[in-house]
Protein backbone atom coordinates (compact mmCIF):
# COMPACT_ATOMS: atom_id res chain seq x y z
CA UNK A 1 0.00 0.00 0.00
CA UNK A 2 2.48 2.33 0.01
CA UNK A 3 3.42 4.25 -3.34
CA UNK A 4 7.13 3.95 -4.65
CA UNK A 5 8.99 7.18 -3.94
CA UNK A 6 9.06 8.46 -7.99
CA UNK A 7 11.65 10.92 -9.55
CA UNK A 8 12.81 12.19 -12.94
CA UNK A 9 16.03 11.18 -13.47
CA UNK A 10 18.45 12.06 -16.19
CA UNK A 11 21.41 10.62 -14.81
CA UNK A 12 23.09 8.11 -17.24
CA UNK A 13 22.71 4.67 -16.74
CA UNK A 14 26.69 4.28 -16.10
CA UNK A 15 26.49 6.38 -13.30
CA UNK A 16 23.21 5.52 -11.35
CA UNK A 17 23.25 4.22 -8.26
CA UNK A 18 19.81 1.96 -8.57
CA UNK A 19 19.28 -1.70 -8.08
CA UNK A 20 17.96 -2.22 -11.50
CA UNK A 21 17.01 -0.74 -14.75
CA UNK A 22 14.11 -1.58 -16.81
CA UNK A 23 13.96 -1.10 -20.78
CA UNK A 24 11.36 -2.16 -23.44
CA UNK A 25 11.24 -4.32 -25.87
CA UNK A 26 8.78 -4.46 -29.29
CA UNK A 27 8.26 -7.32 -31.57
CA UNK A 28 9.53 -6.97 -34.99
CA UNK A 29 8.97 -9.26 -37.88
CA UNK A 30 10.32 -12.57 -36.32
CA UNK A 31 12.51 -10.92 -33.95
CA UNK A 32 11.95 -7.84 -32.02
CA UNK A 33 14.34 -4.83 -31.12
CA UNK A 34 15.01 -2.37 -28.24
CA UNK A 35 12.60 0.18 -27.31
CA UNK A 36 13.63 4.01 -27.57
CA UNK A 37 15.84 4.98 -24.51
CA UNK A 38 17.81 1.71 -24.30
CA UNK A 39 20.93 2.17 -26.24
CA UNK A 40 23.00 3.39 -23.49
CA UNK A 41 22.04 0.25 -21.93
CA UNK A 42 22.80 -1.93 -24.98
CA UNK A 43 26.57 -0.26 -24.97
CA UNK A 44 27.20 -1.25 -21.53
CA UNK A 45 26.55 -5.06 -23.42
CA UNK A 46 29.13 -4.03 -26.54
CA UNK A 47 25.76 -4.05 -28.72
CA UNK A 48 24.70 -7.96 -27.72
CA UNK A 49 21.82 -6.59 -25.80
CA UNK A 50 19.18 -8.62 -27.93
CA UNK A 51 21.17 -11.61 -28.57
CA UNK A 52 21.29 -11.97 -25.10
CA UNK A 53 17.75 -11.06 -24.48
CA UNK A 54 17.51 -13.73 -27.49
CA UNK A 55 19.05 -16.29 -25.35
CA UNK A 56 16.86 -16.07 -22.52
CA UNK A 57 13.54 -16.26 -24.91
CA UNK A 58 12.65 -13.02 -24.69
CA UNK A 59 10.31 -12.33 -27.65
CA UNK A 60 9.20 -8.49 -26.72
CA UNK A 61 5.69 -10.14 -26.35
CA UNK A 62 3.64 -8.19 -24.10
CA UNK A 63 4.13 -8.06 -20.91
CA UNK A 64 7.03 -10.29 -21.24
CA UNK A 65 9.95 -10.30 -18.07
CA UNK A 66 13.34 -11.10 -18.37
CA UNK A 67 16.03 -10.59 -16.43
CA UNK A 68 19.55 -9.99 -17.12
CA UNK A 69 22.45 -9.84 -14.66
CA UNK A 70 24.68 -7.40 -15.52
CA UNK A 71 27.98 -9.12 -14.27
CA UNK A 72 29.55 -5.76 -13.48
CA UNK A 73 28.95 -3.93 -17.18
CA UNK A 74 27.02 -1.46 -15.09
CA UNK A 75 26.59 -0.15 -11.63
CA UNK A 76 23.06 -1.57 -11.50
CA UNK A 77 23.11 -5.66 -10.88
CA UNK A 78 20.07 -5.95 -12.93
CA UNK A 79 18.59 -5.28 -16.25
CA UNK A 80 15.00 -6.19 -16.61
CA UNK A 81 13.37 -6.41 -20.31
CA UNK A 82 9.76 -5.92 -20.93
CA UNK A 83 7.87 -6.47 -23.73
CA UNK A 84 5.97 -4.03 -25.30
CA UNK A 85 3.79 -6.08 -27.71
CA UNK A 86 4.59 -4.88 -31.40
CA UNK A 87 3.56 -1.46 -30.69
CA UNK A 88 4.73 0.92 -27.92
CA UNK A 89 1.72 2.37 -27.44
CA UNK A 90 0.45 4.21 -23.78
CA UNK A 91 -1.34 1.49 -22.88
CA UNK A 92 1.71 -0.57 -23.75
CA UNK A 93 3.91 1.05 -22.12
CA UNK A 94 1.48 1.47 -18.73
CA UNK A 95 1.46 -2.49 -18.65
CA UNK A 96 4.37 -3.52 -19.31
CA UNK A 97 5.45 -0.56 -16.51
CA UNK A 98 2.75 -2.02 -14.32
CA UNK A 99 4.33 -6.06 -14.77
CA UNK A 100 8.02 -4.18 -14.35
CA UNK A 101 6.93 -2.96 -11.41
CA UNK A 102 5.40 -6.09 -9.90
CA UNK A 103 8.81 -8.10 -10.68
CA UNK A 104 10.56 -5.55 -8.73
CA UNK A 105 9.41 -6.62 -4.93
CA UNK A 106 11.93 -6.20 -2.32
CA UNK A 107 14.04 -3.77 -4.92
CA UNK A 108 15.08 -0.62 -3.54
CA UNK A 109 15.54 1.46 -6.15
CA UNK A 110 15.02 0.62 -9.50
CA UNK A 111 15.81 3.04 -13.03
CA UNK A 112 13.41 2.62 -15.69
CA UNK A 113 13.51 3.72 -19.74
CA UNK A 114 10.12 2.79 -20.42
CA UNK A 115 9.31 6.82 -19.55
CA UNK A 116 11.48 7.48 -22.74
CA UNK A 117 8.31 6.25 -24.73
CA UNK A 118 5.68 7.85 -22.61
CA UNK A 119 6.09 9.33 -19.65
CA UNK A 120 2.76 9.74 -18.28
CA UNK A 121 1.82 6.21 -18.75
CA UNK A 122 5.22 4.93 -17.75
CA UNK A 123 4.28 6.43 -14.27
CA UNK A 124 0.55 5.60 -14.26
CA UNK A 125 1.77 1.66 -14.89
CA UNK A 126 4.64 2.23 -12.05
CA UNK A 127 2.15 3.50 -9.61
CA UNK A 128 -0.47 0.97 -10.32
CA UNK A 129 2.04 -2.24 -10.66
CA UNK A 130 3.38 -1.31 -7.32
CA UNK A 131 0.31 -1.76 -5.84
CA UNK A 132 -1.03 -3.91 -3.23
CA UNK A 133 -3.57 -4.40 -0.24
CA UNK A 134 -2.01 -5.55 2.94
CA UNK A 135 -3.89 -4.11 5.79
CA UNK A 136 -5.04 -7.86 6.33
CA UNK A 137 -1.87 -9.52 6.30
CA UNK A 138 -0.64 -9.93 9.99
CA UNK A 139 2.95 -9.92 8.17
CA UNK A 140 3.47 -8.59 4.76
CA UNK A 141 4.83 -11.84 3.28
CA UNK A 142 7.56 -11.31 0.55
CA UNK A 143 9.20 -8.23 0.53
CA UNK A 144 7.26 -5.43 -0.64
CA UNK A 145 6.95 -3.03 -3.43
CA UNK A 146 9.96 -0.84 -4.83
CA UNK A 147 10.58 1.67 -2.42
CA UNK A 148 11.90 4.40 -5.37
CA UNK A 149 11.51 4.55 -8.78
CA UNK A 150 13.38 6.89 -11.05
CA UNK A 151 12.13 7.80 -14.94
CA UNK A 152 14.74 8.31 -17.29
CA UNK A 153 13.05 12.29 -18.43
CA UNK A 154 14.73 15.90 -18.14
CA UNK A 155 13.55 17.87 -15.15
CA UNK A 156 11.79 20.07 -17.67
CA UNK A 157 8.79 22.06 -15.97
CA UNK A 158 6.15 20.22 -18.72
CA UNK A 159 7.88 17.02 -17.32
CA UNK A 160 7.48 17.95 -13.92
CA UNK A 161 3.80 18.52 -14.50
CA UNK A 162 3.25 15.32 -16.23
CA UNK A 163 5.18 13.22 -13.46
CA UNK A 164 2.42 15.42 -11.17
CA UNK A 165 -0.60 14.60 -13.02
CA UNK A 166 0.20 11.20 -13.56
CA UNK A 167 1.02 10.34 -10.13
CA UNK A 168 -2.28 12.00 -8.87
CA UNK A 169 -4.42 10.17 -11.39
CA UNK A 170 -2.58 6.64 -9.99
CA UNK A 171 -3.04 7.23 -6.76
CA UNK A 172 -6.88 8.32 -7.19
CA UNK A 173 -6.87 4.84 -8.85
CA UNK A 174 -5.40 3.65 -5.64
CA UNK A 175 -7.93 5.26 -3.48
CA UNK A 176 -10.41 3.65 -5.06
CA UNK A 177 -9.09 -0.02 -4.98
CA UNK A 178 -8.33 0.35 -1.16
CA UNK A 179 -12.06 1.12 -0.93
CA UNK A 180 -13.07 -1.67 -2.93
CA UNK A 181 -11.06 -3.86 -1.05
CA UNK A 182 -11.76 -3.14 2.55
CA UNK A 183 -14.09 -5.86 3.83
CA UNK A 184 -17.90 -5.01 3.54
CA UNK A 185 -17.26 -6.06 7.80
CA UNK A 186 -15.50 -2.93 7.90
CA UNK A 187 -17.03 -0.32 5.40
CA UNK A 188 -20.89 -0.61 5.62
CA UNK A 189 -22.70 3.05 4.76
CA UNK A 190 -21.74 4.85 7.63
CA UNK A 191 -18.10 3.86 7.88
CA UNK A 192 -18.07 4.43 3.97
CA UNK A 193 -19.19 8.14 4.63
CA UNK A 194 -16.98 8.75 7.17
CA UNK A 195 -13.53 7.49 5.23
CA UNK A 196 -15.23 9.53 2.10
CA UNK A 197 -15.57 12.63 4.19
CA UNK A 198 -12.24 12.53 6.26
CA UNK A 199 -10.26 12.56 2.46
CA UNK A 200 -12.67 15.11 1.30
CA UNK A 201 -12.11 17.22 4.24
CA UNK A 202 -8.08 17.31 4.16
CA UNK A 203 -8.76 17.68 0.43
CA UNK A 204 -10.35 21.08 0.91
CA UNK A 205 -13.77 19.37 -0.87
CA UNK A 206 -17.35 20.17 0.62
CA UNK A 207 -18.61 17.21 2.36
CA UNK A 208 -22.74 16.59 3.11
CA UNK A 209 -23.92 13.42 4.74
CA UNK A 210 -27.51 12.31 4.47
CA UNK A 211 -27.89 10.21 7.48
CA UNK A 212 -31.54 7.59 7.37
CA UNK A 213 -32.87 10.21 9.34
CA UNK A 214 -32.13 13.06 6.90
CA UNK A 215 -33.22 10.54 3.98
CA UNK A 216 -36.51 9.94 5.13
CA UNK A 217 -37.00 13.64 5.55
CA UNK A 218 -36.09 13.97 1.86
CA UNK A 219 -38.20 11.10 0.17
CA UNK A 220 -35.31 9.43 -0.60
CA UNK A 221 -37.56 6.20 -1.37
CA UNK A 222 -35.19 4.24 -3.38
CA UNK A 223 -31.85 4.18 -1.06
CA UNK A 224 -34.07 3.81 2.23
CA UNK A 225 -36.06 0.45 0.75
CA UNK A 226 -32.82 -1.38 -0.82
CA UNK A 227 -31.43 -0.22 3.09
CA UNK A 228 -33.71 -1.32 4.78
CA UNK A 229 -32.97 -5.20 5.67
CA UNK A 230 -29.31 -4.53 7.09
CA UNK A 231 -28.91 -3.14 10.66
CA UNK A 232 -26.38 -0.89 9.10
CA UNK A 233 -28.36 1.96 7.92
CA UNK A 234 -27.97 3.98 4.56
CA UNK A 235 -26.69 7.39 3.54
CA UNK A 236 -26.27 9.67 0.84
CA UNK A 237 -23.02 11.73 0.49
CA UNK A 238 -22.55 14.72 -1.67
CA UNK A 239 -18.99 15.89 -2.10
CA UNK A 240 -18.42 18.98 -3.70
CA UNK A 241 -15.21 21.05 -5.35
CA UNK A 242 -15.51 24.41 -7.60
CA UNK A 243 -12.28 25.37 -9.06
CA UNK A 244 -10.96 28.21 -10.18
CA UNK A 245 -12.55 30.01 -12.84
CA UNK A 246 -14.48 26.61 -13.04
CA UNK A 247 -16.24 26.94 -16.50
CA UNK A 248 -18.49 23.77 -16.45
CA UNK A 249 -20.43 22.10 -13.75
CA UNK A 250 -20.11 18.48 -13.69
CA UNK A 251 -22.16 15.41 -11.84
CA UNK A 252 -21.11 12.16 -10.74
CA UNK A 253 -23.18 9.58 -9.39
CA UNK A 254 -21.58 6.02 -8.30
CA UNK A 255 -23.24 3.04 -6.90
CA UNK A 256 -22.14 2.19 -3.10
CA UNK A 257 -23.46 -1.31 -2.38
CA UNK A 258 -20.88 -2.09 0.20
CA UNK A 259 -22.07 -5.49 -0.17
CA UNK A 260 -25.07 -7.44 -2.29
CA UNK A 261 -27.01 -10.41 -1.06
CA UNK A 262 -29.51 -9.83 -3.59
CA UNK A 263 -31.60 -9.56 -0.16
CA UNK A 264 -34.94 -11.22 -0.03
CA UNK A 265 -34.35 -12.37 -4.18
CA UNK A 266 -31.11 -14.13 -2.60
CA UNK A 267 -28.12 -14.42 -4.77
CA UNK A 268 -26.43 -18.00 -5.13
CA UNK A 269 -23.74 -18.85 -2.54
CA UNK A 270 -21.08 -19.31 -5.28
CA UNK A 271 -18.61 -16.25 -5.25
CA UNK A 272 -21.22 -13.77 -3.46
CA UNK A 273 -18.05 -13.09 -1.35
CA UNK A 274 -17.24 -10.52 -4.74
CA UNK A 275 -19.78 -8.42 -4.14
CA UNK A 276 -17.64 -6.51 -1.46
CA UNK A 277 -17.23 -4.78 -5.01
CA UNK A 278 -20.70 -3.34 -5.45
CA UNK A 279 -19.51 -0.38 -4.64
CA UNK A 280 -16.92 0.27 -6.94
CA UNK A 281 -18.64 2.81 -8.80
CA UNK A 282 -18.99 4.79 -5.73
CA UNK A 283 -15.35 4.47 -5.14
CA UNK A 284 -14.43 5.74 -8.45
CA UNK A 285 -16.52 8.79 -8.12
CA UNK A 286 -15.26 9.53 -4.64
CA UNK A 287 -11.59 9.31 -5.75
CA UNK A 288 -12.67 11.12 -8.90
CA UNK A 289 -13.76 14.12 -7.11
CA UNK A 290 -10.89 14.46 -4.56
CA UNK A 291 -8.94 14.00 -8.02
CA UNK A 292 -10.19 17.05 -9.43
CA UNK A 293 -9.83 18.85 -6.62
CA UNK A 294 -5.92 18.07 -6.07
CA UNK A 295 -5.25 18.89 -9.79
CA UNK A 296 -7.19 22.14 -9.76
CA UNK A 297 -9.73 21.35 -12.87
CA UNK A 298 -11.08 24.54 -13.50
CA UNK A 299 -14.54 22.97 -13.24
CA UNK A 300 -16.91 22.74 -10.75
CA UNK A 301 -17.63 18.76 -9.53
CA UNK A 302 -20.48 17.63 -7.21
CA UNK A 303 -20.56 13.47 -6.21
CA UNK A 304 -24.24 12.08 -5.30
CA UNK A 305 -22.96 8.68 -3.93
CA UNK A 306 -25.69 6.50 -2.68
CA UNK A 307 -24.64 3.88 -0.29
CA UNK A 308 -26.86 0.98 0.91
CA UNK A 309 -25.87 -2.58 2.16
CA UNK A 310 -29.19 -5.40 0.45
CA UNK A 311 -29.21 -7.88 2.93
CA UNK A 312 -32.33 -10.39 3.72
CA UNK A 313 -34.18 -9.62 6.64
CA UNK A 314 -37.12 -9.12 8.70
CA UNK A 315 -36.99 -5.80 7.93
CA UNK A 316 -35.78 -6.25 4.69
CA UNK A 317 -38.31 -4.32 1.31
CA UNK A 318 -39.75 -7.40 -0.28
CA UNK A 319 -40.70 -8.37 -4.48
CA UNK A 320 -43.92 -6.40 -4.52
CA UNK A 321 -43.14 -3.39 -2.54
CA UNK A 322 -43.96 -0.13 -4.42
CA UNK A 323 -41.46 2.53 -3.48
CA UNK A 324 -41.72 6.49 -3.83
CA UNK A 325 -38.37 7.40 -4.71
CA UNK A 326 -37.15 10.97 -4.42
CA UNK A 327 -39.05 13.31 -7.43
CA UNK A 328 -42.11 11.23 -6.67
CA UNK A 329 -41.95 8.49 -9.48
CA UNK A 330 -43.17 5.00 -7.94
CA UNK A 331 -41.22 1.90 -8.91
CA UNK A 332 -42.91 -1.64 -8.17
CA UNK A 333 -39.95 -3.89 -6.77
CA UNK A 334 -39.69 -7.58 -8.59
CA UNK A 335 -36.74 -8.17 -7.91
CA UNK A 336 -34.68 -6.91 -4.89
CA UNK A 337 -31.12 -8.24 -6.42
CA UNK A 338 -32.30 -4.87 -8.85
CA UNK A 339 -31.16 -2.55 -5.91
CA UNK A 340 -28.60 -0.38 -8.03
CA UNK A 341 -31.14 1.13 -9.65
CA UNK A 342 -32.97 2.12 -7.36
CA UNK A 343 -30.49 3.74 -5.36
CA UNK A 344 -28.97 4.87 -8.31
CA UNK A 345 -32.29 6.90 -9.45
CA UNK A 346 -32.56 9.02 -6.47
CA UNK A 347 -28.88 9.84 -6.51
CA UNK A 348 -29.81 10.70 -10.42
CA UNK A 349 -32.82 12.79 -10.03
CA UNK A 350 -30.73 14.86 -6.82
CA UNK A 351 -27.65 15.06 -8.72
CA UNK A 352 -29.88 16.55 -12.09
CA UNK A 353 -31.52 19.58 -9.25
CA UNK A 354 -27.81 21.06 -8.87
CA UNK A 355 -28.27 21.93 -13.16
CA UNK A 356 -25.38 20.24 -14.44
CA UNK A 357 -23.94 20.58 -17.89
CA UNK A 358 -23.02 17.27 -17.66
CA UNK A 359 -23.87 13.58 -15.82
CA UNK A 360 -21.55 10.66 -15.65
CA UNK A 361 -22.96 8.20 -13.90
CA UNK A 362 -21.12 4.59 -13.03
CA UNK A 363 -22.02 1.14 -11.55
CA UNK A 364 -21.65 -2.70 -10.92
CA UNK A 365 -24.94 -3.00 -12.42
CA UNK A 366 -25.40 -5.81 -14.17
CA UNK A 367 -24.51 -8.95 -14.86
CA UNK A 368 -25.57 -8.80 -18.19
CA UNK A 369 -22.51 -6.17 -19.14
CA UNK A 370 -20.11 -9.34 -17.92
CA UNK A 371 -22.35 -11.27 -20.36
CA UNK A 372 -22.14 -9.31 -23.01
CA UNK A 373 -18.78 -7.29 -23.25
CA UNK A 374 -16.59 -9.51 -20.75
CA UNK A 375 -14.62 -8.64 -18.04
CA UNK A 376 -12.14 -5.81 -19.59
CA UNK A 377 -14.72 -3.57 -21.12
CA UNK A 378 -17.19 -1.61 -19.56
CA UNK A 379 -20.26 -0.53 -21.65
CA UNK A 380 -21.22 3.26 -21.92
CA UNK A 381 -24.86 4.38 -22.27
CA UNK A 382 -26.71 7.44 -22.41
CA UNK A 383 -27.44 10.14 -24.41
CA UNK A 384 -26.04 9.61 -27.82
CA UNK A 385 -23.12 12.34 -28.60
CA UNK A 386 -21.71 12.03 -25.18
CA UNK A 387 -21.88 8.87 -24.56
CA UNK A 388 -19.97 8.17 -27.65
CA UNK A 389 -17.37 10.65 -26.24
CA UNK A 390 -17.25 8.95 -22.81
CA UNK A 391 -16.57 5.79 -24.83
CA UNK A 392 -14.26 6.74 -26.97
CA UNK A 393 -12.24 8.84 -24.10
CA UNK A 394 -11.80 5.35 -22.32
CA UNK A 395 -10.73 3.67 -24.81
CA UNK A 396 -7.95 6.29 -25.52
CA UNK A 397 -6.75 6.01 -21.64
CA UNK A 398 -7.17 1.85 -22.03
CA UNK A 399 -9.61 1.42 -19.73
CA UNK A 400 -11.56 -0.50 -22.23
CA UNK A 401 -15.16 0.53 -22.79
CA UNK A 402 -17.76 0.22 -25.63
CA UNK A 403 -21.24 2.39 -26.58
CA UNK A 404 -24.28 0.66 -26.29
CA UNK A 405 -27.60 1.47 -27.21
CA UNK A 406 -30.91 2.24 -25.17
CA UNK A 407 -33.32 0.61 -27.18
CA UNK A 408 -36.60 2.18 -27.07
CA UNK A 409 -38.86 -1.18 -27.48
CA UNK A 410 -37.21 -2.01 -24.05
CA UNK A 411 -39.09 0.89 -22.33
CA UNK A 412 -42.72 -0.94 -22.19
CA UNK A 413 -40.98 -3.79 -20.85
CA UNK A 414 -40.48 -2.17 -17.49
CA UNK A 415 -43.92 -1.12 -17.49
CA UNK A 416 -46.00 -1.95 -14.32
CA UNK A 417 -49.33 -3.14 -13.02
CA UNK A 418 -49.41 -0.74 -10.02
CA UNK A 419 -46.45 1.43 -9.94
CA UNK A 420 -45.14 4.06 -12.71
CA UNK A 421 -42.44 1.40 -13.75
CA UNK A 422 -41.19 -1.64 -12.54
CA UNK A 423 -37.40 -2.22 -12.00
CA UNK A 424 -36.87 -5.18 -13.66
CA UNK A 425 -38.58 -6.67 -17.07
CA UNK A 426 -39.81 -10.06 -17.21
CA UNK A 427 -37.43 -11.70 -19.63
CA UNK A 428 -33.29 -11.88 -19.29
CA UNK A 429 -32.59 -10.37 -22.69
CA UNK A 430 -30.63 -7.10 -22.86
CA UNK A 431 -29.94 -6.74 -19.52
CA UNK A 432 -27.58 -4.34 -19.78
CA UNK A 433 -29.50 -1.87 -21.51
CA UNK A 434 -32.56 -2.46 -19.66
CA UNK A 435 -31.00 -0.81 -16.81
CA UNK A 436 -29.99 2.16 -18.90
CA UNK A 437 -33.47 2.23 -19.42
CA UNK A 438 -34.65 2.31 -16.11
CA UNK A 439 -31.79 4.98 -14.96
CA UNK A 440 -32.48 7.04 -17.74
CA UNK A 441 -36.46 7.58 -16.89
CA UNK A 442 -34.44 9.74 -13.62
CA UNK A 443 -32.39 11.75 -15.42
CA UNK A 444 -33.45 14.96 -16.30
CA UNK A 445 -34.28 16.48 -19.28
CA UNK A 446 -32.02 17.46 -22.07
CA UNK A 447 -29.35 16.77 -19.51
CA UNK A 448 -25.77 15.10 -21.47
CA UNK A 449 -25.34 11.69 -19.72
CA UNK A 450 -23.33 8.48 -19.69
CA UNK A 451 -24.06 5.69 -17.37
CA UNK A 452 -20.85 3.47 -17.24
CA UNK A 453 -21.65 -0.32 -16.71
CA UNK A 454 -18.30 -2.11 -14.88
CA UNK A 455 -19.71 -4.48 -13.12
CA UNK A 456 -17.21 -7.01 -14.78
CA UNK A 457 -13.74 -4.51 -15.18
CA UNK A 458 -14.50 -3.14 -11.73
CA UNK A 459 -13.12 -6.12 -9.91
CA UNK A 460 -10.36 -8.47 -11.23
CA UNK A 461 -11.25 -11.82 -9.60
CA UNK A 462 -8.17 -13.67 -11.51
CA UNK A 463 -4.66 -12.93 -11.38
CA UNK A 464 -2.81 -9.96 -11.69
CA UNK A 465 -1.92 -8.56 -15.23
CA UNK A 466 -0.28 -5.80 -16.55
CA UNK A 467 -0.85 -2.97 -14.06
CA UNK A 468 -4.02 -4.48 -12.57
CA UNK A 469 -3.73 -6.18 -9.37
CA UNK A 470 -6.06 -8.96 -7.99
CA UNK A 471 -9.06 -7.25 -6.67
CA UNK A 472 -10.87 -4.05 -7.26
CA UNK A 473 -8.78 -2.63 -10.51
CA UNK A 474 -10.52 1.16 -9.65
CA UNK A 475 -12.12 1.56 -12.91
CA UNK A 476 -13.55 3.75 -13.76
CA UNK A 477 -11.67 6.38 -12.63
CA UNK A 478 -8.81 7.43 -15.05
CA UNK A 479 -11.90 7.27 -17.75
CA UNK A 480 -13.14 9.84 -15.27
CA UNK A 481 -10.06 11.91 -14.78
CA UNK A 482 -10.08 11.99 -19.13
CA UNK A 483 -13.11 13.02 -19.50
CA UNK A 484 -12.83 15.82 -16.95
CA UNK A 485 -9.71 16.97 -17.92
CA UNK A 486 -11.23 16.81 -21.73
CA UNK A 487 -14.52 19.10 -20.53
CA UNK A 488 -12.27 21.60 -18.66
CA UNK A 489 -10.47 22.21 -22.09
CA UNK A 490 -13.24 22.06 -24.76
CA UNK A 491 -16.42 22.74 -23.07
N1 LIG B 1 -24.38 -6.08 -8.33
C1 LIG B 1 -25.13 -6.85 -9.24
C2 LIG B 1 -24.51 -6.89 -10.63
C3 LIG B 1 -23.19 -7.61 -10.77
C4 LIG B 1 -23.14 -8.93 -11.19
C5 LIG B 1 -21.99 -6.94 -10.52
C6 LIG B 1 -21.92 -9.56 -11.34
C7 LIG B 1 -20.78 -7.58 -10.66
C8 LIG B 1 -20.74 -8.88 -11.08
C9 LIG B 1 -26.52 -6.27 -9.39
O1 LIG B 1 -27.03 -5.65 -8.26
C10 LIG B 1 -27.44 -7.39 -9.72
O2 LIG B 1 -27.62 -8.25 -8.90
N2 LIG B 1 -28.04 -7.34 -10.92
C11 LIG B 1 -28.93 -8.35 -11.34
C12 LIG B 1 -30.08 -7.67 -12.04
C13 LIG B 1 -31.20 -8.61 -12.39
C14 LIG B 1 -31.92 -9.06 -11.14
C15 LIG B 1 -32.16 -7.89 -13.31
C16 LIG B 1 -28.19 -9.27 -12.30
O3 LIG B 1 -27.40 -8.77 -13.11
O4 LIG B 1 -28.39 -10.48 -12.21
MN1 LIG C 1 -28.00 -6.99 -6.95
ZN1 LIG D 1 -25.67 -4.91 -6.93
Amino acid sequence: MTAPKLALSDTAVTETTADVVVIGTVQQGEGFALAPGSDAVDEAFDGTLVDVLKTLGATGKAEEVVKIPTLGRLPAGLVIAVGLGSEATPEQVRRASGAATRALTGVKRALTYLSAVDLHAAVEGTVLGAYSFTKYKSSENGDGSVARVDLAAEGTKENKAVLKAATAIGEAVTTARDFINTPPNDLFPASFAERAAALASAAGVTVEILDDKALRKGGYGGILGVGSGSSRLPRLVRLSYKGPKASKKVALVGKGITFDTGGISIKPAANMDEMTSDMSGAAAVIASVLLAAKLKYPLEVIATVPIAENMPSGTSYRPGDVLTMYGGKTVEVLNTDAEGRLILADAIVRAGEDAPDYLIETATLTGAQVVALGKRTAGVMGSDEFRDRVASIAQAVGEHAWPMPLPDELRSDLDSRVADLANVTGHRWGGMLAAGIFLREFVADGLQWAHIDVAGPAYNSAGPWGYTSRGGTGVPVRTIAAVLADIAENG
